[in-house]
């Protein structure tokens, strides 16, 4: 059987992601694919209680390596249940964030380096997308965005931290040129919209070998 398509979706908090994955999902449909989308970290029941308790304000005291590996466990039950029967099954995958938040986050802004790319090993195998669009929003712009009293544990970090997520990314996306897509996010949403869409069709072509 014909294996589908995964994408991920990347970029900061705050970098305008939901509103173009609510973008990608009306396209994708339009065009006919049978799609299936997923977030991180969740996407599973047990995946949404491990997400409640990496977002909660009130676990201060989680240290960044309990934070990697409650990620990845998270990710490892997704990708078993849900993104692997999809793609053995022929379907599109569009997933909310994947391995490439970790290594920004954990391994960029935590400073855990290159033990969070092992530990993700561990979880996803050889899952790897065959896209990423990573959406580009400087985090000085986009942090502003985000309302302050609903922070979740993540976005209550400093300015410096969403720095060095941002730059975190802009290295995956050096060392990865022909999975990740960059897409300069600080672009009327119309614009941004339109530049993922002609990346989404150059992967449909791919998959369906037009
Ligand atoms: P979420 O509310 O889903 O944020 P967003 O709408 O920005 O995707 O929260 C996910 C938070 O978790 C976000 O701050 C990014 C962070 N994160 C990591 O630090 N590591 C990871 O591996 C993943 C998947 C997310």
């Amino acid at each position: 059987m014909e294996k589908g398509l995964f994408i991920t979706v990347e970029g900061g908090d705050g970098s305008g992601k939901t509103t173009q994955l609510a973008f990608i999902k009306e396209y994708l449909t339009e065009k006919g694919e049978d799609v299936l989308f997923t977030r991180e970290p969740g996407g599973t029941a047990l995946g949404e209680k491990i997400r409640s308790v990496i977002l909660d304000p009130a676990n201060k005291e989680m240290v960044p390596m309990t934070e990697s590996l409650l990620y990845a466990a998270s990710r490892a039950q997704l990708v078993s249940e849900v993104i692997r029967p999809a793609l053995a099954a022929g379907r599109t995958v569009v997933c909310d964030r994947y391995v490439d938040s970790s290594i920004a986050y954990q391994g960029y802004a935590r400073g855990l380096g290159e033990s969070v790319t092992t530990i993700n090993g561990y979880a996803i195998g050889d899952c790897i997308p065959d896209a990423t669009i990573l959406i580009k929003v400087d985090p000085a712009k986009s942090h502003a965005r985000i309302d302050e009293a609903a922070m979740d544990r993540m976005e209550q970090e400093s300015a410096a931290f969403h720095r060095r997520v941002y730059e975190g990314y802009l290295a995956l996306e050096q060392k990865y040129p022909d999975r990740i897509v960059g897409i300069d996010g600080e672009q009327p949403i119309e614009e941004v919209s339109r530049q993922i869409a002609r990346q989404l069709d150059r992967l449909l072509m791919k998959k369906h070998g037009l």
